[in-house]
């Protein structure tokens, strides 16, 4: 509206301002040619010689193109160029502004159509041609009397058809200009507003809980972005939720398990009071183990819950990632002796840091303690820290089971475990794994596993020695 609005502004004054040029033009020609004849005829009217008027009204008419008329000074024809309307008053207000007003000429536009029949301008018509007359008034004075006026009567009426064929033109113009702008101005909101409309719904499927709303991507530039950045934003909301309910019935299903074993046994303990005193202190102690195995769980999962809520905090300090891993082989002595496994530990570099030294040790026995696990009895465990440019790089291998493929790229998923039975037998949660991940990635370090099934497993983890 704003553009067919301004454009019809601008219509209206260029063909304003054409018409006023053309008319200018006209106005001086009659203007001037007819003060000429006024100046000629005065002394005529004067001295009443009317014949003479008559003779000059004659030579004006044609000079000028048009019908002269000579009124005295009460405003009626005395002579007519045409010869026909001597005696009839004519009141135009361009006759008025000479006889009364007082000025020495005038000049005025009228319209000849829809006039009633015995209007002067009818007669006017006659001979001007339908539609539009110029009348263009010029006193006639005597010794500064204004003795006459003398009236041009010319057709303007081409001009005037002119001015209103582009006056059309311009509405014709404007109305087609005023459609065109209507209707880009709807296609643009439209594309504009729908993706927009389609992001808002999309914006409150996901205020509901519903993290699969997905919006197309259409169109280019901004609002295209716009739709990726949200479908990404959701996609990865959706996976988050995922995960978050996947890992809570993980766990409570882990909890569950030791709960039931413990339930059982208490259960076993309170009804039969009767129960051999060896029996009885077995079962405390299986209840026991059960405790532990939970108390584990729960620090576990304490520990992967503060990671994704990223406020597991490293508490660094100088130390020697070599002692870390010493230290965790120690700790897991008694177990690799029992399970009659040797440990080959190839310790090249002290390979100092500045890190967190509870949670990197925790790291190293948890691949070392699934080393030693996933190995059957009399294996072979290999622990190396070597320096690599700025990196130390730690690798514990097994010559036990080993991972298959489709395995292996699941093992650091939470609760992950390969034989889900047999793992659970040997204590296995499916977090230790992930744990070392997260520590490692907090340590900007990365850790990857390499299996071939039945020929063993190794873990490499990578640290870099100067960061934090
Ligand atoms: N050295 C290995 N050899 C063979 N399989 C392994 C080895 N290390 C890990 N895995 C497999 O990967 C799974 C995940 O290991 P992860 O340490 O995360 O869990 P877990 O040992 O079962 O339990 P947790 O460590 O929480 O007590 C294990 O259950 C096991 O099936
Ligand atoms: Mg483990």
């Amino acid at each position: 509206m704003i553009i067919g609005l301004s454009f019809l502004v601008m219509a209206g004054t260029l063909t304003n301002m054409l018409g006023e040029y053309l008319f200018e033009q006209r106005v001086r020609a009659d203007r001037t040619g007819l003060e000429k004849w006024a100046v000629q005829t005065a002394p005529s009217l004067y001295s009443v010689d009317m014949d003479k008027v008559s003779d000059y009204l004659g030579q004006a008419g044609n000079e000028l193109s048009g019908r002269v008329l000579l009124l005295d000074s009460d405003g009626k024809v005395q002579g007519d160029s045409f010869g026909e309307m001597n005696g009839t008053r004519l009141a135009f207000p361009e006759v008025a502004s000479i006889l009364v007003q007082g000025r020495t000429g005038d000049y005025g536009v009228h319209s000849l159509s829809g006039e009633t029949v015995n209007t002067p301008e009818i007669l006017l018509q006659r001979r001007a041609g339908d539609g539009w007359v110029s009348l263009c008034t010029a006193g006639i004075v005597h010794a500064s009397q204004v003795i006459g006026v003398l009236v041009l009567v010319s057709s303007v009426n081409e001009m005037m058809q002119n001015l209103y064929m582009l006056q059309d033109n311009m509405v014709i113009i404007f109305v087609v200009v005023a459609l065109a702008a209507i209707l880009s101005g709807m296609v643009f909101s439209s594309v504009l507003t729908n993706p927009m409309g389609e992001l808002t719904r999309g914006i409150q499927r996901m205020g509901r809980g519903d993290f699969s709303a997905r919006v197309p991507e259409k169109g280019s530039g901004e609002i295209k972005q716009l739709a990726q950045a949200f479908n990404s934003m959701s996609a990865r909301l959706e996976s988050l939720d995922h995960s978050r309910n996947q890992f809570v019935s993980d766990a409570s299903h882990e909890l569950k398990t030791p709960l039931a074993t413990m339930k059982i046994m208490i259960e076993s303990l309170i009804y039969q009071p009767d129960m051999e005193e060896e029996l009885r202190t077995e079962f405390l102690s299986d209840v026991n183990r059960e405790i532990d195995r939970l108390s584990a769980i729960v620090s576990d999962l304490l520990t992967l819950v503060h990671a994704d809520a990223h406020i597991m905090k490293l508490s660094r300090e100088r130390m020697s990632l070599a002692s870390v891993v010493k230290e965790a082989a120690h700790r897991l002595k008694p177990l690799t002796e029992q399970k009659g496994q040797q440990v080959f530990l190839s310790i090249e570099d002290s390979c100092d840091m500045y890190a967190d030294k509870a949670k990197l040790e925790q790291v190293a026995y948890n691949l070392m303690e699934n080393a030693v696990k996933y190995t059957q009895q009399g294996g072979e465990i290999r622990v190396s820290l070597v320096r690599v440019g700025k990196d130390a790089l730690l690798t514990v291998s097994d010559n036990g089971q080993g991972i298959s493929k489709e395995n292996l790229d699941h093992v650091f998923e939470r609760f992950y475990r390969v034989d889900k039975a047999r793992s659970r037998d040997s204590g296995g949660t499916g977090l230790g794994l992930s744990i070392a991940q997260q520590i490692v990635t907090l340590h900007s370090g990365t850790i990857r596993a390499e299996s071939e099934e039945g020929k063993g497993a190794s873990f490499i983890v990578t640290l870099p020695l100067h960061k934090g």
